[in-house]
């Protein structure tokens, strides 16, 4: 009896191979942490699709502006994907939250950003720094108004957690393609 059940599972082999070496590829969809209720209203950030604005060749701010799947861009972890998001710490713009650029290349590290140390647990996308400044600095994602449009902005532990009216606490959770 139990041959039956074995067959399957070894069918099911070969595609199991064939993600590791294709990384699954996904959209990111901006869900509302609980606790933030009205007043103002955030309903209008929850379920919003990343994209990219055009700033400069191969630069580009993540933004958000259509909860359409369709308009969301395609990312993976793997390092050798087209563009990258960068965490753009240093900015100065504000010490508490910092924004997220979306560039082509690779990643690494540079003026725009930190392009590594991104995962993905039960939680969404997670980013952990180890670079000499911002050891493990992370502490969550923000999407505000800001000059117009939605941008991502992510917050920094050490800093006072009050959220501005115009931004909303976000888990970014990949939509597997
Ligand atoms: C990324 O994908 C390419 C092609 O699918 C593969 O050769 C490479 O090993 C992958 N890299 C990582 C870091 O997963
Ligand atoms: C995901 O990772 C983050 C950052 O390390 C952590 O704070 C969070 O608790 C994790 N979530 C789950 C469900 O494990």
């Amino acid at each position: 009896m139990h041959f039956k059940v074995v067959l399957p599972v070894l069918a099911a082999l070969p595609s199991i191979f064939a993600q590791t070496t294709t990384p699954p590829t996904y959209k990111l969809r901006a869900d509302l942490k609980p606790g933030q209720p009205g007043r103002p209203d955030k309903t209008a950030y929850d379920g919003l699709y990343l994209s990219s604005y055009h700033t400069g060749a191969g630069l580009n701010d993540a933004v958000f502006y259509s909860k359409d799947p369709a308009d969301g861009i395609v990312g993976s972890l793997n390092g050798t994907f087209p563009w990258s998001m960068l965490m753009a710490l240093n900015t100065a713009t504000y010490a508490a939250w910092e924004p997220v650029r979306i560039d082509a290349g690779e990643g690494g590290i540079s003026a725009r950003g930190w392009g590594n140390g991104f995962f993905i647990n039960d939680t969404g996308l997670q980013w952990s720094s180890s670079t000499s400044e911002e050891t493990n600095s992370f502490a969550g994602w923000m999407v505000c108004d800001w000059h117009s449009e939605v941008q991502l902005f992510f917050r920094l532990k050490y800093y006072n957690p009050t959220t501005p009216a115009s931004c909303a606490d976000v888990y970014l959770c990949p939509e597997y393609q």
